[in-house]
């Protein structure tokens, strides 16, 4: 038998944001400036930057920025603009530059730590500082093997507003320690384009009211999902697997054994936690999934997910398409439901928004948050 925390009934209705929140430039714009370029904004995964002059580039909010590792191997984030003329200094997405970063331009050349080495003539500048003329350095925190950059001129506490939302979900950091996920190995990694608003995807994972009607194959798994609770959202609550479910996988078969760290009380349970603004981290006993989402426009949004598992199951080419499966099933169809539901917002049947049954008090809290975020009150 599975178990399904209580409920407090509530009288009132919770109702949704307005429908221009999802489609207007001008509040799409303010989230970029006061969202995504004032808190931790998880960019890229660290192993994907795997020797000195790998790098990746990533829109976070307004700007691009290019993160890179140095001669030591330490990671490095930059915004991916050239100090002379401000030309973008990487077009690409990722790739990896051999030497140094030079600027396409008038080749104006930084080393991988942003300082300008040198430039075209430069003798004749003498009064170039180089390292005041050095790329513009953004802060840089590793966590869960993947690197978080913030534009904020004073970054929030990456303890509290990072980490805080894993204590916050599971009650204790040491929970999410267990699954090691910063060991662990890319077993599959799916982009997805999605044309909806980057809140309607949030709103979506944080929900569990379409589980029974979108999400078969996952009901089959964690059959208290089928009542429409979103009992993730209770502290340190984990979904319970299906008798019949020897693992997390679309066919119900077992997966690859527990991961080493994690607790008896853990084995069996799936956990999901929202890192606000832009992450989602999914534990089950033996894999971690993590979402990154890009938003791109008012209605549009790519999301990277990363399946990972530790080294010696990638190494060994098990077979993971079955555990991918499952997950790669439920992103189509939430994607699918937030694609549904985007071009409506527009209609003037949705001007004052919708409603939010009782159970989905959390996703009220989520409204309260970005409207608190853009009147430049929150944290
Ligand atoms: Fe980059 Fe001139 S703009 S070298
Ligand atoms: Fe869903």
């Amino acid at each position: 038998m599975t178990t399904t925390p209580e409920l407090a009934p509530t009288s009132s209705l919770i109702t949704t944001l307005p429908g221009t929140s999802y489609t207007d430039p001008e509040t799409f714009r303010q989230e970029q400036e006061k969202i995504f370029e004032r808190l931790w904004f998880c960019a890229v995964r660290s192993a994907d930057l795997d020797k000195p002059g790998a790098f990746r580039t990533v829109q976070v909010g307004r700007e691009s920025v290019l993160i890179t590792r140095n001669r030591k191997g330490e990671l490095r984030a930059f915004l991916n603009i050239c100090r002379h003329r401000g030309a973008r200094l990487c077009t690409e997405e990722s790739g990896e530059n051999r030497r140094n970063l030079q600027c396409p331009y008038h080749a104006w050349t930084y080393d991988f730590d942003g300082k300008l080495v040198a430039a075209p003539n430069l003798t004749s500048m003498p009064d170039i500082d180089r390292t005041e003329r050095g790329l513009v350095t953004v802060p840089l925190r590793e966590w869960l093997g993947y690197a978080w950059v913030c534009l904020a001129d004073e970054p929030p506490s990456f303890e509290d507003t990072v980490i805080g939302a894993a204590v916050e979900r599971l009650g204790d950091a040491a929970h999410i320690e267990r699954y090691r996920t910063e060991g662990l190995a890319l077993g599959k990694r799916i982009t997805y384009d999605v044309a909806a608003n980057w809140k309607l995807i949030i709103e979506n994972f944080m929900e569990c009211y379409h589980c029974a009607t979108i999400h078969p194959e996952l009901t089959d798994v964690l059959p208290e999902f089928a009542d429409g609770f979103a009992a993730q959202y209770y502290v340190g609550h984990g979904a319970e697997f299906a008798p019949e479910a020897e693992g997390f996988t679309v066919d119900g078969k077992g997966g690859f054994g527990r991961l080493p760290e994690i607790a008896e009380d853990q084995d069996r349970r799936y956990y999901a936690i929202t890192v606000r603004p832009q992450v989602f981290v999914n534990l089950v006993p033996d894999h971690v999934i993590v979402h990154r989402m890009f938003p791109m426009a008012a209605d549009r949004t790519v999301v990277e997910c990363d399946w990972l598992y530790l080294p010696e199951v990638v190494e060994s080419g098990a077979d993971v398409s079955s555990s991918v499966e499952l997950f790669h099933r439920v992103n189509q169809q939430d994607f699918e439901a937030c694609e549904r539901t985007q071009p409506a917002m527009d209609s003037r049947a949705y001007r004052d928004g919708g409603v939010l049954v009782p159970s989905e008090h959390h996703i009220g809290a989520f409204h309260r948050w970005v409207t608190e975020q853009l009147a430049g009150e929150g944290a």
